[in-house]
């Protein structure tokens, strides 16, 4: 087991609980999105507009593909865990960690939010069928669920920590 990826839906914490973790266990971390947006010099509503949220998908699976072999933290796309191929390759090369947080604390932190296209193109209740049809890839994804709903940046950060060095058989 060499990386830890986070998956969840979006605005489900899967940043800021990543870099956290990263300090608290001294493991490099990654955004997927950020690598995504730096390696193609563009940002995500430019890919998604210029070349079509399927190329975004390729670009993810890419990603994950051929992401260098290394102890590190990875947080991934919200859409990352819908495809089959990128459940396996992570599985496989890692411990995958399921961020499950609620529906309305997800919207109160994505709702206004320019640089997610999908939240743009969305009405909160589309956003809101998304979230109950993707949970079941994620829950397929993860070793490891996390509820967040009223628990502090710490306390999941902790939580995390402890079930990764006890899958580690630290
Ligand atoms: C997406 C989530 C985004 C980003 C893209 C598509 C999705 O990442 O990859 O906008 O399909 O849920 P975050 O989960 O970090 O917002």
């Amino acid at each position: 087991m060499r990386k830890v990826y986070l998956v969840g839906f979006m605005g489900s914490g899967k940043s800021a609980i990543g870099k956290r973790l990263s300090y608290y266990l001294k493991m490099p971390y990654y955004d997927m999105d950020q690598e995504i947006v730096r390696r193609e010099k563009m940002t995500i509503p430019e890919i998604f507009e210029k070349y079509g949220e399927e190329r975004f998908r390729q670009i993810e699976t890419d990603f994950l593909r051929n992401f260098r072999d290394e102890f590190c933290i990875i947080s991934t796309g919200g859409g990352v865990a819908m495809n089959p191929q990128n459940r396996k390759i992570m599985r496989k090369t890692g411990l995958v960690l399921f961020l499950d947080a609620t529906f309305p604390d997800i919207w109160k932190r994505i709702h206004k939010d320019k640089n997610r296209p999908i939240v743009q193109r969305s009405t909160k209740q589309e956003l809101e069928d998304l979230f109950y049809q993707r949970r079941k890839y994620y829950r397929e994804a993860t070793h490891i669920t996390i509820r967040t709903e009223g628990r502090s940046l710490k306390q999941i950060v902790e939580y995390a920590a402890f079930q990764i060095k006890r899958l580690k058989g630290e």
